[in-house]
């Protein structure tokens, strides 16, 4: 038998997944290999270190449970998520909003509101804000009763998901439909920066390395209509702090919304979402 080598190595494992019978798994698995094992020799990996990543991502899972997944946000705060956000959207219509992630705090089964409504069920003393404009097809033709699921965090910083003791369930929440010229509206609070949960193994990952927790302030919508694929994505408030480091890198420039003063009444955030259609 030759000697063994680290390269020699490396092959025998990807030769062993040959026999895989699913093509896409064999594919995956075998680049999985090769870049795990092209880390380890590029960082010289001692003894210490690879136990110390065996209890890292241990203690990754040992904290998840139904409501709080710590590998997604690993994934969230490590970039990949963007990045596979990036990959699957590659090919949408020019000139379509940009998706972004979806993040750990969406509910399904939002409260259906009426255009123009209110989604505070709670008074958190935040700033009133409407938002509103159009959703579109990429020619810029309005699309009527198509649908939107809102959701973003009080003023206090905190999710209603977060908070089940202090706010309603469906606190800033709500699931809107545009109007026959493609219009919706609904009223809201200003979002506000806050950070993500770091009292866990991802937290202190981000701390040790001279991170901060923090996502810029935003709002979250899925905007779906029949024909069109469905869009999730953020509006940002442009005049909020970590635009340029926020955390789960899920920031893109053409997301960015002024929030504007209109005399004694709410803020205006005026947006429009432009859906690829669902051939592209
Ligand atoms: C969010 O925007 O809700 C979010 C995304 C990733 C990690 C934590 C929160
Ligand atoms: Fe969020």
């Amino acid at each position: 038998m030759e000697p063994m080598t680290e390269e020699a190595l490396t092959e025998e494992v990807v030769a062993r997944l040959d026999g895989t019978p699913d093509l896409r798994l064999r594919e995956v698995m075998q680049a999985l290999v090769r870049h795990l094992h092209a880390f380890a020799r590029e960082v010289r990996l001692t003894d210490a270190e690879w136990i110390a990543g065996i209890g890292f991502l241990t203690e990754t899972g040992q904290i998840s449970d139904d409501v709080r997944q710590e590998f997604i946000l690993l994934s969230d705060t490590l970039g990949l998520s963007s990045l596979v956000d990036l990959i699957n959207n590659a090919n949408a219509t020019p000139g379509a909003t940009e998706t972004t992630i979806l993040g750990p705090f969406y509910v399904p089964n939002s409260p259906q509101r009426a255009f123009g409504d209110s989604m505070i069920e709670f008074d958190d003393g935040g700033e009133l804000t409407t938002v509103s404009g159009r959703v579109l097809g990429h020619d810029g033709s309005p699309i009527p009763n198509a649908v939107l699921d809102v959701w973003q965090n009080s003023a206090n910083g905190f999710y209603a998901v977060q908070q089940p003791e202090v706010q309603p369930p469906t606190n800033l929440r709500g699931i809107f439909h545009t109007d026959q010229q493609g219009r919706y509206e609904f009223r809201t609070v200003r979002p506000k920066p806050y950070p993500i949960p770091a009292d866990g193994p991802v937290g202190h990952l981000i701390d040790i390395t001279g991170r901060h927790p923090w996502r810029a302030a935003h709002l979250h919508v899925k905007v779906s209509a029949d024909g069109f694929r469905s869009l999730t994505t953020h509006v940002f408030d442009a005049s909020s702090a970590y635009l340029d480091s926020d955390t789960v890198f899920g920031v893109k420039g053409s997301l960015v919304a002024d929030f504007r003063p209109s005399g004694d009444g709410p803020l205006q955030c005026s947006v429009d979402f432009v859906l690829t259609t669902d051939q592209s």
